[in-house]
């Protein structure tokens, strides 16, 4: 999946999604997951309108089913 920024609010990326969801030691479940990635990156601490995609990409990251981050090359 390309890197995009998920929270506009707080400017957290994608990447920086995935990586920390990456770096917990132990998954919970998708909602306890999502309070420990949002200490940990501050996304969706703003508006709160990244909420849903935020904890969709959480489940699907947890679920094996989202792709590694990469950058967009401009050749
Ligand atoms: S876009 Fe994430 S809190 Fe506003």
């Amino acid at each position: 999946m390309e890197n995009r920024e998920v929270c506009h609010c707080m400017g957290v990326s994608y990447s920086d999604i995935y990586n920390a969801v990456n770096n917990l030691s132990r998954l919970e479940d998708v909602l306890d997951t999502f309070k420990q990635i949002q200490e940990a990156t501050s996304c969706s601490t703003g508006c709160g309108g990244c909420y849903n995609e935020v904890v969709g990409l959480i489940s699907d990251i947890i679920n094996g089913y989202a792709d590694p981050p990469h950058h967009h090359h401009h050749d």
